[in-house]
């Protein structure tokens, strides 16, 4: 957002008033003075301070929630309960939506804002956002079964994917267990993954999403704000641009 339309909005005074501040070099950003009003800003990941005040009110909510098992990722949803629901209504914002889905059946971290923006450019495929799951599947899996995921799943009907690492952590007569990195986010894709090996998933639960690692003091259906560093580590997806239009 543009710096004199957040002042303005964050009542220091009329569009006139905010510009007339800017140009007497009232304002700082991350502790450089500031003269051009049209210069894009994110008060999520920068320091504003105005006259040696600093910019309280965050524009935007970005929470990580542990999506417990049975809930949908949704903003609504006629029979279940959504993963909106779980956030108390004084933490509840216009436009909130889960970033990215994770299947009714997975838990773990699943990101949630009203920063249109942020949750675009995650999911944006060129951007090859790691993610991290812990994987349970029945039977055993082998160097063969991390070789194909190395070199890249072909699903039945053509559709490949990009390469994929997996790390065996066990594997028993019943069932293994492993961690997956992928960096796409196909319909269904690591269950459909594990198919294409010939294995069945019986738990999955997602660790990461780019530099985001799941808090794991959170019990599953608990959420909590993104703290400081968690916003900064985020910055490479938040679209600051030089200047923007009114
Ligand atoms: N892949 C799946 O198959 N399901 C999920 O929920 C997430 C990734």
């Amino acid at each position: 957002m543009r710096l004199d339309k957040l002042l303005e909005q964050e009542n220091f005074g009329s569009r006139r008033h905010v510009r007339a501040l800017i140009r007497s070099k009232q304002v700082r950003i991350d502790g450089k003075i500031v003269i051009d009003e049209s210069q894009s800003v994110e008060p999520a990941i920068q320091e504003i301070l105005v006259k040696d005040q600093r910019l309280q009110e965050p524009l935007h909510v970005y929470y990580m929630l542990n999506k417990p098992q049975g809930v949908v990722t949704a903003v609504r949803d006629a029979t279940h309960t959504t993963v909106i629901d779980l956030i108390a209504p004084k933490d509840q914002r216009k436009g909130l939506y889960p970033v990215g889905r994770l299947d009714r059946d997975t838990e773990g971290l699943l990101l949630l804002t009203d920063n249109g923006q942020l949750g675009y450019q995650l999911l944006l495929p060129h951007k090859k956002v790691l993610k991290r799951y812990e994987v349970i599947v029945n039977g055993v899996l082998t160097e063969a079964d991390r070789l194909a995921f190395a070199q890249g799943i072909v699903f039945v009907g053509g559709e490949t994917c990009k390469s994929a690492e997996l790390q065996i952590l066990a594997a028993k007569a019943g069932h293994s267990h492993a961690y997956l990195d992928i960096t796409e986010g196909k319909f269904h894709q690591v269950k459909k993954m594990f198919l294409s090996v010939g294995k069945k998933v019986t738990y999955l639960k997602r660790l990461s999403m780019g530099p985001i690692q799941l808090d794991e003091t959170l019990e599953a259906g608990q959420y909590r704000p993104l703290n400081t560093t968690e916003l900064q580590a985020l910055k490479p997806y938040f679209t600051i641009h030089k200047k923007e239009r009114v």
